[in-house]
């Protein structure tokens, strides 16, 4: 209940200005971890626009989440520098490890797996962030020994 009123608060806050809706939303989603789907019908009446029609750029953009991530989100980039370092492979292996698909969670909750496209590091690629402290020349040992670290930590 809190959480729709923080949604309606924050898109209410956007309805006038042009180009609001993605603002809004990204503001919801760094407020509550993601746009609660009871949020849609709100958010809609807020900017005069269908549900179909939130639902619609909700769905479309991978960043946005409907559920919220795991107490660990693990982000893997896949952007140019990091792919021809085996990004690919470094994101099935945390797959793999992670129990889980990318854009997914893992079946106890604990962890999520994103893409994100560019970390800043791409000279010391392959990169990742692990709840947005990201770490250089990823290796599958080093993935697991940070995952494990942030997993025992949260
Ligand atoms: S391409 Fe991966 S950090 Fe820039």
């Amino acid at each position: 209940m809190q959480n729709l009123g923080i949604a309606t608060t924050i898109a209410a806050a956007h309805k006038d200005v042009p180009g609001g809706l993605l603002p809004a939303l990204h503001g919801i989603q760094d407020a509550l971890g993601h746009i609660p789907p009871e949020a849609v019908p709100l958010i809609a009446e807020q900017f005069n626009l269908s549900r179909a029609e939130v639902h619609g750029v909700v769905s479309y953009y991978h960043h946005f989440r409907s559920a919220p991530a795991g107490r660990v989100l693990v982000q893997v980039c896949r952007a140019e520098a990091c792919k021809s370092m085996g990004a690919d492979a470094l994101l099935a292996h945390a797959a793999d490890r992670l129990g889980c698909d990318v854009h997914g969670t893992s079946a106890d909750g604990q962890c999520s797996l994103e893409p994100v496209f560019c970390l800043g590091l791409c000279a010391s690629s392959p990169a990742i962030a692990v709840n947005d402290e990201v770490h250089a020349r990823i290796t599958p040992a080093l993935f697991d020994a940070i995952v494990e670290e942030a997993r025992s930590a949260s």
